[in-house]
């Protein structure tokens, strides 16, 4: 199976995070040797829960601008519609923002509008979604990101089918970054722990979020310490 050229990461999804604590919290995360912080808005109407918007971003992101610089917030909307939102997170301070392409409805007009505004963009899959959303739009893409889990809960535990689709994800952007300097990530999200982080970077991802099995444990750097050892084996 292919790997990804591309130097992994880790990215803490701060939906585990001690939220009476969150900024606390990523500095732990980060300190611990995470390169992303992942933050997850959902909206009680795409997915059937509710976390946190925009003010909490930039409040978020102004702190690590001055206490750990340079750390990226990768923004995964699970809302619909995202035009709107996509404006919020990117005056908040966003790097990246992900969504859902049933989620809007111009997925083309949707990631011209997080490029416009400086941000990297791409399109997340549920479990049962196909890749096929990415054939006309690659031009836009800097992240794929694949659910392993279906959206709206930290915990579940990882859907094996995932690990086909993010191989068939790699083909595709082998194809497109071959001979270029384009660097498109294969971000995987949901159910990811040590214990199955070899085979998802062997099948060919190289962006990790793991929320409950980083924030649910006593020992951020050990954890993370431990993940990136069973990349290097894998
Ligand atoms: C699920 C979120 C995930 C989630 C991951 O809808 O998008 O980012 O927080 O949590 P774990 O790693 O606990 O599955
Ligand atoms: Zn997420």
């Amino acid at each position: 199976m292919a790997r990804s050229p591309f130097a992994p990461i880790i990215a803490p999804s701060i939906l585990s995070a001690d939220m009476t604590r969150l900024g606390e919290e990523c500095e732990a995360v980060i300190d611990a040797g995470a390169e992303w912080i992942h933050f997850d808005v959902m909206d009680n109407h795409y997915v059937p829960n509710l976390t946190f918007g925009p003010p909490v971003c930039a409040a978020l992101a102004k702190r690590l601008a001055t206490s750990r610089p340079g750390i990226p917030i990768d923004v995964h909307l699970m809302c619909e519609p995202v035009d709107e939102l996509i404006r919020g997170f990117a005056e908040a301070g966003a790097a990246s923002i992900t969504f859902h392409p049933e989620a809007t409805r111009h997925v083309d007009r949707s990631l011209a509008l997080a490029r416009d505004l400086g941000c990297k963009t791409g399109l997340v899959f549920n479990p049962a979604t196909s890749l096929e959303w990415l054939k006309y739009v690659l031009d836009k893409i800097d992240i794929i990101q694949i659910m392993s889990v279906n959206p709206g809960f930290g915990g579940q535990s990882f859907i094996n089918e995932s690990l086909g689709k993010i191989a068939e994800a790699r083909d595709i952007v082998d194809m497109v970054v071959a001979d270029t300097d384009r660097e498109i990530r294969i971000e995987v999200d949901g159910g990811v722990k040590a214990a199955n982080i070899a085979d998802i970077y062997a099948a060919g991802a190289d962006t990790f979020v793991a929320g409950s099995a980083i924030f649910g444990t006593d020992d951020y750097a050990s954890t993370i310490a431990e993940m990136r050892r069973a990349i290097e084996a894998a």
